[in-house]
């Protein structure tokens, strides 16, 4: 039953309870009018503490599809945390006002605690490097429209893996499937965190492998999960600056893949992938973008209990 829960963690779901949602996502996808009167009367709030594009505009498109309201801030001076009130106390007064909310915010933990705050179901809609558990559940959606599975896949997820949240919860949700390798491409300096090669890796026997460099590795991928670096979360923009452009790719790289190899990225873009490859059958980022907002429309209607 995911009638009133929150979504905080990739794990807060067993995966029988993700199918559901993917099999709603399908049903709304295949049919959309359907569901267009799902929400009536119901509001979604969205507070945003740090900048965003897809992750909001996709939860209130979402939450407007399905037939409800939005109300919220994406500018965080404009509501009263710039006088000074706590996540505890502004989660209890959103919930006098709306059903459901999403948060994202750079303080890690942030979303956890206003879900312990209130009975209203709350979404992590990103908290700091740590998750985004509904970029993850738009990737797996998409994984699993185009391959049919999320199960005997090898993913290589590639660019920052130190603070990018969203392959920290891509990591987590797919250590539960079978026969999943990953294959870990980045900067030395931008790693994958111990916590999440001991405690989901290493716990779970999944085999992995560290590298440095893209090429050597592109052939043997089914996924290539592209990433940003992430630039505010790093506290010397020198280092930001060597480091921004480590991986670039083009054409020339992606001949070396598998022909059905899917390029995902969880968007923005800044120059790790050339807008050449935006065109080749492979790039599937700006489905999977779209895949987002039928993830969320599924997600707002469980979380909400409305079918
Ligand atoms: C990601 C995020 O916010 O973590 N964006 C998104 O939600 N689609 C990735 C990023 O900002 O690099």
């Amino acid at each position: 039953m995911l009638k009133g829960r929150s979504l905080i963690d990739p794990m807060d779901f067993t995966i029988y309870e993700l199918d559901e949602i993917f099999n709603l996502a399908d049903q709304i996808i295949a049919n959309p009018q359907e569901f267009s009167h799902l929400c009536d009367g119901k509001i979604l709030a969205t507070l945003f503490y740090e900048p965003s594009t897809r992750t909001r505009f996709s939860f209130e498109a979402a939450m407007l599809r399905l037939g409800g309201q939005v109300l919220g801030f994406s500018e965080p001076n404009s509501s009263s945390t710039a006088k000074g009130e706590s996540i505890k106390d502004t989660i209890r007064t959103i919930a006098c006002y709306a059903d459901i909310a999403a948060m994202r915010h750079p303080k890690e933990g942030a979303p956890k605690i206003a879900a312990l705050s209130t009975d209203m179901p709350v979404i992590n809609a990103g908290d700091g490097g740590h998750q985004h558990p509904t970029q993850t559940l738009t990737d797996l959606l998409t994984i699993r429209s185009v391959k049919g599975s999320l199960s005997n896949l090898t993913i290589g997820a590639c660019g920052d893996l130190k603070f990018g949240r969203t392959v920290h919860s891509l990591i987590k949700a797919m250590s539960r499937y079978e026969n999943v390798k990953f294959v870990l491409i980045s900067p030395k300096e931008l790693k994958t965190p111990d916590y999440i090669k001991k405690e989901v890796l290493k716990k779970n026997n999944i085999e992995f492998v560290e590298v440095e460099k893209m090429e050597d590795v592109i052939g043997s991928l089914d996924i290539l999960y592209m990433t940003r670096v992430q630039k505010e979360r790093f506290f010397n923009e020198d280092e930001y600056i060597r480091l921004k452009d480590s991986y670039i790719l083009n054409e020339d790289k992606i001949s070396l893949a598998k022909e059905d190899m899917m390029i995902l990225h969880p968007l923005p873009r800044v120059n790790e992938i050339s807008y050449e490859v935006d065109d080749d059958p492979r790039a599937y980022y700006f489905k999977q973008a779209k895949y987002g907002m039928y993830a969320r429309m599924a997600l707002i209607a469980k979380l909400l209990g409305v079918i």
